[in-house]
């Protein structure tokens, strides 16, 4: 089967020498596994950082990709809830565990340490798979699962979101940020966003966002503050650094941050007098357990929300793929087709 491999890691130039396109020996199933056909799969920053040599225990060669959807291929003997054909997607999130409020340490990622989405066919214990949402082809759904449990974890198991709520969503052009956006705005509550791009902007208002602000300002925050009546009570942040300090003066008194990537790096300048003072809750959020994910789909389902799909690239375009995602000039996700 036709697979994407990382064989090393290293900076954007060298991806190319690196994410190769290979052959592998389809994977056999256990009793309680399905064997997928991969139609399409999604990248995520995991794979580009991990691409790059930038995250915790990495091993390689890996098949990289958390995102896929397609159908099933063959059922192990346990396994009666799916029939040959259908088709499904797959929640990356492998071992949660049975505390609901953090992760077990036998937790894992979809892609890494084990082989992911980036391949022909994947094996995935059948308690990870789910039927694709009636409402979507294959192409948007494989869109869904990574980033959709991570919005979804943030915003309603963490932040507890309401209908009517005015919440600001940071780097509105990523794939986290924008299923966030959706699923915020489909609840009803008034969504403000920053981005570094003014045409990212302009989508995310044309999508149902109020307002948003170029980050690229140094002053974006008192204009966040200024538009939203200084009433901001929730804010989804994943670029860390210099968003965090300036989150803490938009927020208003009482109110919530949830926090869920560092994409910018350290947060410098940390005022903690802000947080007692201001009674601020600072919550870190991450991926999602199966409940999450489970809710996210009825939520998907229900909502029929449709993912902001940037662009597909076919498998032999992978690299192509992952320098768009490199340079940050995606709006939504970016899908590959095989
Ligand atoms: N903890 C978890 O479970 C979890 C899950 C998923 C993702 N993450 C992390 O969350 C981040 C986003 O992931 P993703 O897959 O959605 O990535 P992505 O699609 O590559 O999006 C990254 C976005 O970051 C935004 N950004 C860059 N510089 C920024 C700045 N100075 N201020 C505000 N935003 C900025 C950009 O927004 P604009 O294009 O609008 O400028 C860009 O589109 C990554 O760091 C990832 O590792 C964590």
């Amino acid at each position: 089967m036709k697979a994407i491999i990382l064989k090393k890691n290293g900076l954007a130039e060298s991806l190319i020498e690196n994410l190769i396109v290979d052959e592998l020996p389809k994977p056999e199933i256990d009793d309680n596994e399905v064997l997928i056909k991969i139609h399409y799969a999604a990248l995520n920053h995991r794979d580009l950082w991990i691409a790059k040599g930038l995250y915790a225990g990495i091993k390689i060669p890996i098949v990289l990709g958390s995102d896929g959807s397609g159908t099933i291929n063959k059922l192990g003997k346990n396994v009666d809830d799916f029939n040959i054909g259908d088709k499904v997607i797959i929640n990356p999130s492998i071992n949660w565990g049975d505390d609901e409020s953090f992760q077990s340490e036998e937790y894992r990622i979809l892609g890494m340490p084990e082989n992911g989405t980036l391949s022909e066919f994947i094996k995935i214990d059948k308690k990870y798979v789910y039927k694709k949402p009636a409402h979507l082809e294959l192409m948007q759904a494989a869109a869904i699962p990574l980033a959709g449990l991570t919005a979804y974890r943030a915003l309603f198991t963490k932040a507890k979101i309401k209908k009517n709520d005015n919440v600001l969503i940071t780097g509105i052009g990523g794939g986290v940020s924008t299923l966030a956006m959706l699923f915020a705005i489909k609840l009803g509550a008034n969504v403000f966003v920053t981005s570094g791009n003014d045409t990212k902007i302009k989508k995310a208002v044309e999508l149902g966002a109020v307002a948003g602000v170029n980050y690229k300002n140094d002053n974006w925050h008192k204009d966040i503050i200024k538009l939203s009546d200084n009433n901001i009570n929730i804010i989804i942040d994943s670029a860390g650094g210099d968003t965090i300090s300036k989150s803490l003066d938009i927020i208003n008194y009482g109110e919530k941050i949830v926090t869920f990537g560092a994409t910018t790096g350290k947060v410098k300048d940390f005022e903690i007098r802000k947080v007692f003072w201001k009674q601020i809750s600072l919550l870190g959020s991450t991926m999602g357990s199966d409940s999450d994910f489970k809710n996210m789909v009825n939520f998907v389902n229900q909502n029929k929300i449709n993912p902001v799909i940037d662009k597909v690239f076919s498998v032999d375009d992978v690299v192509q793929a992952f320098l768009r995602m490199d340079s940050g000039e995606q709006f939504g996700k970016i899908v590959i087709k095989f």
